[in-house]
């Protein structure tokens, strides 16, 4: 059996304006999508809970999966004109689809590299990576690529689609916690996106200005997580930042009071993180009052509160295929 696993990623400062070509700051946390590989002598079937329950890659895709086919196909035509082994494939992720913490990258990231592995293509990181940026496009439409990048490398990351530093991977990156607030909304990144389209056609030289604010949010803390460790500061930045989001229309109420009750219960700062309009808000807690900090928030909205570790892995692939 092939394992191959990606992380999960919290986008610390800087999404929409990333999707403008303003640099953005991602870190990959602990929690994972696992996807195994295995040889059958039957059809090849993709498993993949908690979306429906799986597609026989002979048929047409139920929705969700439908970025899986498009990772097949340009596997199928870049490598394997039309002959593919039959393969047995179960996919596990740590968190739910469609929260702000990268589920879809992650899945696209683990399979193309788990299939890489199993047709014995020995793809390098960049290729995986720009495959499932193609899976991305299917379920995001026109995602910046931060996503699968962070997901693809690990550590601590600085993603812009327009400059030459297309994407700076920090050397030696900090240990952090972060606290993740979930607003238990759905939320689709298609729509926080084209809200965010809509202000920028309409009023674009606010929008410019929010923008520019952000971008010198992103280098700050860049530079505070290389460089200073100044926790406070740091934390001052997302709340900054969560300020700067709320003026491009993505957050609201919900997520709004997540923020603040982070906040009053001894965050340094919180955030609402990735799309927005739902998902997760992510705080910052003290060093060495992470779990106080955690249990003051579960007081106010009980399990929906989670502690987690930044990482430094991104991509794993072990194993080999039976014959
Ligand atoms: C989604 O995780 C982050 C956004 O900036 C969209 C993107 O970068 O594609 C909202």
């Amino acid at each position: 059996m092939i394992e191959a696993s990606a992380p999960h990623k919290v986008i610390l400062t800087g999404e929409h304006a990333v999707v403008y070509g303003v640099p953005s700051v991602a870190t990959s946390i602990n929690l994972r999508t696992r996807v195994e590989v295995r040889r059958t002598e039957k059809t090849t079937v993709i498993h993949a809970p908690p979306l429906s329950t799986r597609w026989v890659l002979s048929k047409s895709p139920p929705k969700e999966f439908e970025f899986m086919r498009r990772i097949f196909q340009v596997m199928q035509d870049r490598y394997l004109a039309g002959i593919m082994p039959n393969l047995d494939i179960h996919i596990h992720s740590d968190v739910e689809p469609g929260c702000g913490l990268g589920t879809s990258a992650s899945t696209a990231v683990a399979l193309t590299g788990g299939l890489s592995k199993a047709l014995k293509l020995n793809l390098d990181k960049q290729t995986i990576n720009s495959i499932a940026y193609e899976g991305e496009k299917i379920t995001h439409g026109t995602p910046s690529g931060i996503d699968n990048t962070i997901t693809t490398y690990g550590g601590v990351l600085s993603y812009s689609s327009e400059r030459s530093e297309h994407i700076k991977l920090m050397e030696d990156p900090p240990e952090f916690s972060l606290l993740l607030l979930d607003s238990k909304k759905d939320r689709s990144t298609k729509k926080a996106v084209a809200k965010v389209r809509n202000l920028y056609n309409r009023r674009r030289k606010l929008v410019e200005g929010i923008f520019k604010e952000i971008q010198e949010i992103s280098e700050t803390l860049w530079a505070e997580l290389q460089n200073s460790h100044d926790w406070e500061r740091i934390g001052q930045l997302l709340n900054k930042n969560h300020a700067l989001l709320q003026q491009l229309g993505v957050s609201n109420s919900l997520l709004d009071e997540l923020v603040e009750i982070a906040r009053t219960s001894g965050a340094l700062g919180a955030k609402l993180t990735g799309a927005g309009l739902g998902g997760y808000v992510i705080a910052l807690p003290p060093r060495g009052r992470e779990k106080l900090v955690k249990e003051r928030i579960a007081q106010e909205i009980g399990d929906r509160v989670s502690l987690v570790d930044s990482s430094r892995d991104g991509l794993e692939l072990v194993g080999q295929l039976d014959h």
